[in-house]
């Protein structure tokens, strides 16, 4: 069995934050995305990884993530020239993936159940397709399935204006090489991509084994800035543990799961938990409040903010105002003087959202 990630695509609905980079090496409490589906692929037993990459942030990803030895797996990189879909990415993929069965995992996902379980109902018989499902409120923004009683797969809709069910398409596939010659038999849908459903609805139509699972716990795309916040929260929630490697002085007040990274410096603020802060940061008069993530080099000085991210090298000083549900770029400077302003002065890139509510 191998594996393969998809961390290339367009990431047009996280920007700016994908102007500069991958939208898959964005930090959930301060680890990327990306992290997350490697370590759940080599929990299930699964090392032999090849990550899909795009030109634009193939090196990034490549650079930041690395040969494997850190998550005891063998990744090899796969350059996707073109964002033509989920299933070109698999079409790319395949001298990589040869003969053997794969698990498909979209990088932008993050899934509370272990893997193993699916893997090893795809083997015990012998499908050809297994998907993974969530029921979900608005299920005509995904890809949605109809499931019969004994979970065999009779339709794949993608985005229906009329949905069959509301159990929608789980980022996570395993698939038996048949699905490459499904992929040779489909044309683009109208959005110009390969999509993997029409491939798996064409082994249906061929009366392949197409499968679902019904997922027990939460799953998330992380491609918009709500749903990143929303695993901000259920990762700080329910992963992290306290841990103090950082100076905190006298005058401040640690609450709660709190972990503060080497070197960073906390004086005179307030910290309550669950809060992660990353190494060689430096708080002064804050508070920072439930599920915030606050990455490496950050500065923070009288400020005050909950439920929000904060990227490498980010700069926030003087904000009086709570700053809440709010995500701030890599190295984005904020800065309100000590008197009151009499001007807002700005250089905001593309696509940057700004709410004084
Ligand atoms: P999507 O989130 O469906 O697509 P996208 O990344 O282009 O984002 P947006 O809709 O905001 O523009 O992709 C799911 C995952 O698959 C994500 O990790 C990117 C990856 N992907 C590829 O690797 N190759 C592709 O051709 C596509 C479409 C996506």
């Amino acid at each position: 069995m191998k594996a393969i990630i998809l961390s290339g695509g367009k990431g047009t609905r996280l920007r700016p934050l994908t102007y500069t980079g991958a939208k898959q090496l964005v930090p959930v409490a301060n680890k990327p995305i990306l992290w997350y589906g490697i370590e759940a692929i080599v929990a299930a037993g699964v090392t032999d990884i090849g990550i899909i990459i795009s030109p634009e942030t193939g090196e990034e990803v490549k650079t930041k993530t690395g040969n494997g030895d850190r998550f005891g797996a063998k990744i090899t990189y796969i350059l996707q020239d073109k964002p033509a879909g989920l299933a070109h990415a698999v079409k790319v993929a395949q001298p990589f993936l040869g003969d053997s069965p794969f698990v498909m995992y979209l990088g932008d996902n993050l899934v509370q159940s272990e893997l193993d379980l699916f893997l090893e109902s795809f083997r015990a018989k012998n499908l050809d397709a297994l998907t993974l499902l969530c029921p979900v409120a608005n299920p005509s923004a995904f890809g949605v399935a109809k499931v019969d009683e004994e979970g065999r797969v009779l339709q794949l809709v993608e985005k229906p204006k009329d949905p069959p069910s509301n159990l929608a398409l789980v980022g996570i596939y395993l698939f038996s090489n048949v699905i490459h010659h499904a992929i040779s038999c489909i044309q683009p849908s109208p959005r110009g991509e390969l999509e993997i459903t029409d491939a798996i609805q064409y082994l249906i139509d061929q009366q392949k084994k197409v499968e679902a699972y019904q997922l027990k716990g939460w799953w998330l795309d992380t491609g918009k800035k709500d749903d990143l916040l929303e695993a901000n929260r259920i990762i700080l929630d329910t992963c992290l543990n306290s841990a103090m490697l950082g100076e905190v002085d006298e005058k401040s007040q640690v609450i709660g799961r709190v972990q503060i990274g080497p070197r960073s410096k906390v004086v005179n603020c307030t910290i309550r938990g669950p809060v992660t802060i990353g190494s060689d940061c430096y708080l002064e008069n804050c508070f920072v409040g439930p599920y915030s993530s606050v990455a490496d080099q950050v500065t923070l000085i009288d400020a005050d903010l909950e439920h929000s991210v904060i990227l490498q090298g980010a700069k926030v000083v003087g904000i009086q105002q709570r700053i809440v549900d709010s995500v701030i770029g890599q190295r984005a400077h904020l800065k309100v003087a000590p008197q009151r302003p009499k001007a807002l002065r700005f250089l905001i890139g593309d696509d940057c959202q700004i709410e004084l509510a």
